[in-house]
């Protein structure tokens, strides 16, 4: 019953590494979750692939990712950041009225970690630029490696959500709360050099300490 109020997610991507952590989490969630793709099979490929790890009752589909854009009520960006501006370019008709939430990281190889922010400011103020004052842009799980995703465990990392309005974002953490986290409203858009930055800092820190997936917490705030 409760699902059919929860808004249909599109994950544009949602065939590599991130995008099937967080349709994982969130169809077990009661969320719909359409996985785009540039190639239908490859999406139902990706379906096929989470449905042999969920329960049956779940809803997961996978299509192109300007046909999941269309149906979704929120969109969700999971491409390396150079494939960035080709698929909103593909999907922005589709987007408008609507949040983006953006997982992208403007990660520039080889030198990943090191952060090196676009003219913009940051990727989510690209996707701001190029889908249009019409769409809602936030970031989120730009910190949480996708290796804490497609498990049950519980992530013990916080997830940063900056974006161009309090009301997007009061969204996205429900999003956040949904695939098991602790999520912050840490802000406006302009606040993304830090979320997105920062990525580049845990990649330097889990070489550094011969880690695969170090993350952040918020101390000094009460949790409930
Ligand atoms: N991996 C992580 O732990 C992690 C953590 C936080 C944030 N992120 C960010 O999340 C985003 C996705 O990361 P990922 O590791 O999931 O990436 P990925 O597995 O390398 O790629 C995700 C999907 O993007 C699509 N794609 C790849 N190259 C493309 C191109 N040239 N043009 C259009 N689409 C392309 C592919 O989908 P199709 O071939 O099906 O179209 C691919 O399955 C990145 O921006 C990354 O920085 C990743």
């Amino acid at each position: 019953m409760m699902s059919e109020q929860l808004p249909t997610l599109a994950i544009l991507g949602g065939t590599g590494k991130e995008g099937k952590g967080l349709a994982y989490r969130w169809t077990r969630a009661g969320y719909k979750v359409l996985i785009g793709s540039r190639q239908v099979e490859k999406a139902q490929n990706a379906v096929a692939e989470l449905r042999r790890l969920l329960p049956e009752a779940i809803q997961l589909e996978g299509t192109t990712n300007p046909e999941a854009a269309q149906q979704a009520d929120i969109l969700v960006l999971a491409v390396p950041y150079a494939a960035q501006r080709a698929t909103l370019e593909m999907i922005c008709a589709h987007a408008q009225g609507k949040i983006l939430l953006d997982v992208t990281v403007p990660l520039v190889p080889p030198k990943v970690s090191r952060v090196q922010m676009p003219p913009a400011g940051s990727a989510a103020q690209e996707a701001r630029e190029i889908l249009g004052e019409g769409v809602e842009v936030v970031d989120a799980f730009q910190n949480i490696s996708y290796e804490h995703l497609l498990q049950d465990q519980p992530v013990e990392c916080d997830v940063l959500v900056v974006g161009t309005s309090k009301a997007a974002r009061l969204e996205v953490l429900k999003l956040v709360q949904a695939a098991g986290m602790v999520g912050w409203d840490a802000g406006p858009i302009e606040n993304a050099v830090v979320v997105e930055g920062l990525s580049s800092v845990l990649i330097y820190l889990n070489k550094q300490y011969g880690v695969e997936a170090s993350g952040i917490r918020i101390t000094g705030i009460p949790r409930d």
